[in-house]
């Protein structure tokens, strides 16, 4: 079974992609630390985010940087997003992923076009989204665990400048696939988002038998 999710930034996709991993005891994969991992790839050879064939050089990153802790940083965030409108950068992503997809047991993949592009075959696709507050509220309180002092303001400001990026690129930009499940989880404590996104897959199994 092949489980997509995608959303915007700190929307809880992370979150729900890891417990339905476990869940129904699939590998996961977060997309989007590969797009980080380019942009960092950038800052460290000192190439230009914006630009493409920039860009492009800096996908050939080392596996050893998918491990870096600063990838989960505003910062890195940010660069991803720069790096990711480049139709090179994602060319170079796309088999990686759909390797992974393809994986003999299945596979849950999350991140902004995996039920578009990556796996439009996919069993089961989710659309995991939130309030800009409720987003940003998350992601100052995770910036602020890892020691970062940005305001409540710069992060919401961030995500606002990411959400438009995103949506708004030509390449695969952001964008709730015809067949994928819409999760609001504004309102949701983190166990109740989880426990419907399994009610949800568990169903869309059952119908297709
Ligand atoms: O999910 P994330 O915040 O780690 O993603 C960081 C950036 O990477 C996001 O702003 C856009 C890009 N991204 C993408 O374009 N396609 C994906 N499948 C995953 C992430």
């Amino acid at each position: 079974m092949i489980i997509a999710v995608d959303g915007p930034t700190a929307s809880g996709k992370g979150t729900i992609a890891k417990g339905l991993g476990r869940h129904f005891g699939l590998p996961v994969l977060d997309t989007g630390l590969l797009y980080r991992a380019v942009g960092l790839q950038t800052r460290v050879m000192g190439l230009d985010p914006d630009d493409p064939i920039d860009a492009a050089r800096a996908a050939s990153f080392p596996d050893s940087l998918l491990q870096e802790p600063d990838l989960r940083s505003v910062a890195c965030g940010a660069l991803a997003s720069r790096v990711s409108v480049h139709k090179r950068v994602r060319a170079a992503l796309l088999e990686r992923q759909r390797q992974f997809a393809a994986r003999p047991g299945g596979a849950v993949l999350d991140g902004r076009d995996i039920g578009t592009v990556i796996a439009p075959h996919a069993d089961v696709k989710l659309f995991v989204t939130a309030s800009i507050e409720a987003r940003a509220r998350r992601r100052h309180a995770e910036s602020r665990d890892r020691g970062e002092t940005l305001t409540l303001e710069q992060v919401m400001d961030d995500l606002a400048k990411r959400d438009e990026r995103d949506r708004n690129r030509a390449e695969a930009p952001l964008l709730q696939a015809e067949d994928a499940f819409l999760i609001d989880n504004s309102d949701m404590s983190v166990s109740e988002a989880l426990e419907h996104a399994i009610s949800i897959v568990e169903k869309a199994r059952q119908q297709k038998g």
